[in-house]
């Protein structure tokens, strides 16, 4: 059960891990913390953190190889590394793979992916393929689609940020809790910051609904809050 107590330890747990994916190797004192971990520092910068170099996808992919460096591997079938076009002005940013993903080794191709491309295609005027490259936080499916943990998360997390670091995209969308909370490196409430702007590594973010959350709660509200956050999106990238 999601007691108070237990909430806040995973928070802690949380922000202790996202600590040490920043290098951290002590729990900095505050002023540090006030310099270091505001939202755009949390995160690195594409042209100047360690990784910074010109890469390719595909070279991401090769580091990736066969990955095992965290338990997913035990359970998946195909690895989800991504889709779309290598040089996208936007990126979106999921979960992780579900059953159909797992299957495919695709992103988004199941009943979320029928959601999201609608979303793109109908909603956007874009075409999922030409106009967008896909993602997850994690590329592996967890088992019986339960939230990826926070090891399962920092583990995957420098092959999402090489991932970026290649397409270079103006504009990233997250969808949903974990990807906007992992990209931000906080707890993002969705609800509540759902068509905000964000950065990440000096690349806009733009934070919306999971599509899976949209078919769970199919409601006109819901369906025109993605719809204007994506007008944004729209604007931002000039169509
Ligand atoms: N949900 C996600 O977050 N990602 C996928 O690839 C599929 C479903």
């Amino acid at each position: 059960m999601e007691t108070p107590k237990r909430k806040a330890l995973i928070e802690l747990k949380n922000y202790l891990t996202h600590l040490k994916d920043l290098g951290y190797t002590e729990i900095p004192c505050e002023t540090e913390l006030l310099a270091n971990v505001a939202q755009e520092t949390a995160q690195p910068s594409l042209s100047t953190n360690k990784m910074s170099k010109n890469i390719s996808l595909g070279a991401v992919q090769k580091e990736l190889g066969d990955c095992t460096r965290c338990k997913l591997s035990e359970g998946r079938k195909n690895i989800v590394f991504g889709s779309g076009n290598a040089n996208a002005d936007l990126v979106f940013v999921g979960e992780g793979p579900g059953a159909d993903e797992d299957e495919q080794g695709l992103p988004f191709v199941g009943r979320s992916g029928k959601k999201l491309t609608e979303i793109i295609e109908k909603g956007m005027g874009l075409n999922r393929e030409k106009d967008t490259y896909i993602c997850n936080i994690v590329k592996c499916r967890p088992p019986g689609n339960r939230d990826p943990e926070p090891d399962e998360v920092s583990a995957c997390n420098p092959f999402l940020i090489e991932q970026l670091q290649a397409i270079k995209p103006k504009v990233i969308v997250a969808l949903g809790k974990s990807a906007s909370s992992t990209l931000l490196g906080r707890t993002v409430p969705i609800v509540k910051e759902r068509g905000t702007w964000h950065e990440y590594a000096g690349i806009k973010l733009m934070l919306t609904f999971h599509p899976s959350y949209l078919i769970r709660f199919y409601t006109l509200e819901n369906r025109k809050a993605v719809h204007e956050d994506m007008k944004k999106v729209l604007k931002e990238l000039g169509r």
